[in-house]
């Protein structure tokens, strides 16, 4: 992923801190947040400074390094890991993660805890950089082939942030993409807005700007008419956590576009590292749907003309609102599943063919 031409990742550790760029400054400032400590990790996670399902699982990884140097004893580690599981409900990947790093140190002695957990979370960075790429070399298949009959433009339409930002690179969603781009294929992305805390426009737009991709923002609603009018060839969104029958939870709004894809024969693909399905619950229903402080609708961020950063109310003062930030889009809308080991069904067959 590219800055201002500067090769970065999203989150990394020096000197027993744990680096991050803070998402809630993007897209006006750039700005490398420094968490020296647990609570800055959980904090981090539920304010949104990092966010997207890979991100904070890798985070909650980390913060497990941050627990550790504050007091490697059982206890403490166990209680944080439980915090840290509780920071956002609805990504399953941040359970994953913090799973696999306790699985890791069941049984490490304290003197060589330290060392452990450090390098698993690194290799749960790496892990996920290398599982984006290959959802990238396999999603890539599906754009060329749209471009092989269109031979022009391909028009992709993407919902939220499911970019280099919210993973360590690549992103899910964006990496085909990426890949499109690199390997010449004109792309051309709508990006939803995605209210009420504008992923798309925020963040999605400023990755795909920074890597010279052209993209288009528009408003959550007007997807369905581009469909209409053919101006739409495929869409790919991400997920924070598909069912093992392929049914996908994922920013609010995503079901109405799958919907609305549906309706326009417009392939609507799911991109996925394995880390966000989640092998155990079986119904939708059962997943948490996290809702978030109203405020995030009732009050919007943006820089004056002075180039100060303001925050203001929208709503007339007495109004209620309600802010629920994920759902579900049954897995019969879905067209295919990308993963790093390939595009599947999105069914229980399909996943269970890859994921043995
Ligand atoms: O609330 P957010 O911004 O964390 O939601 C993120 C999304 O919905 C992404 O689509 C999802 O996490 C997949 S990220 C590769």
């Amino acid at each position: 992923m590219r800055i201002q031409g500067k090769e970065y990742r999203t989150i990394w550790y020096e000197d027993k801190i744990v680096k991050i760029i803070d998402q809630t400054k993007l897209p006006h400032q750039f700005i490398i947040k420094d968490l020296k400590s647990i609570k800055d990790a959980i904090n981090a996670i539920k304010v949104m400074e990092v966010r997207g399902a890979p991100l904070i699982g890798a985070t909650a990884a980390y913060g497990i390094v941050l627990a550790i140097h504050e007091n490697n004893s059982r206890e403490f580690i166990s209680k944080c890991s439980e915090e840290l599981i509780d920071s956002r409900p609805t990504a399953i990947n941040l359970k994953w993660a913090v799973d696999r790093m306790m699985k890791k140190l069941s049984g490490i002695n304290t003197d060589q805890i330290l060392d452990i957990a450090l390098k698993e979370a690194k290799e749960i960075c790496d892990d996920d950089e290398k599982f984006c790429e290959n959802i990238g070399i396999n999603g890539l298949k599906i754009i060329e082939e749209i471009y092989n009959k269109k031979k022009s433009t391909v028009n992709i339409l993407t919902h939220c942030n499911a970019g280099w930002l919210a993973t360590i690179n690549w992103g899910t969603a964006t990496s085909p993409i990426y890949h499109a781009h690199k390997k010449g294929i004109p792309v051309h992305v709508w990006v939803d807005e995605t209210r009420p805390r504008n992923q798309g426009a925020n963040l999605t737009s400023y990755e795909l700007n920074e890597e010279e991709i052209p993209n288009t923002i528009i408003a959550d609603n007007t997807g369905g008419i581009l469909m209409q009018r053919g101006e739409v060839d495929m869409c790919i969104v991400g997920t924070d956590r598909t069912l093992s029958n392929g049914d996908v939870c994922n920013k609010i709004g995503t079901y109405l576009k799958a919907l609305a894809a549906h309706d326009n024969k417009v392939p609507f693909y799911v991109a996925l590292p394995s880390s966000t399905i989640d092998w155990n619950i079986k119904d939708a229903k059962d997943i948490p749907i996290e809702e978030r402080n109203s405020q995030e609708l009732s009050h919007v961020e943006g820089i004056d003309e002075n180039n100060q950063v303001k925050k203001v109310l929208i709503y007339p003062q007495k109004s209620k609102a309600m802010n629920l930030a994920f759902d579900v889009t049954p897995a019969k809308y879905v067209s295919g599943l990308i993963t790093e080991r390939g595009v599947c069904k999105a069914s229980t067959n399909g996943l269970k063919n890859l994921f043995k």
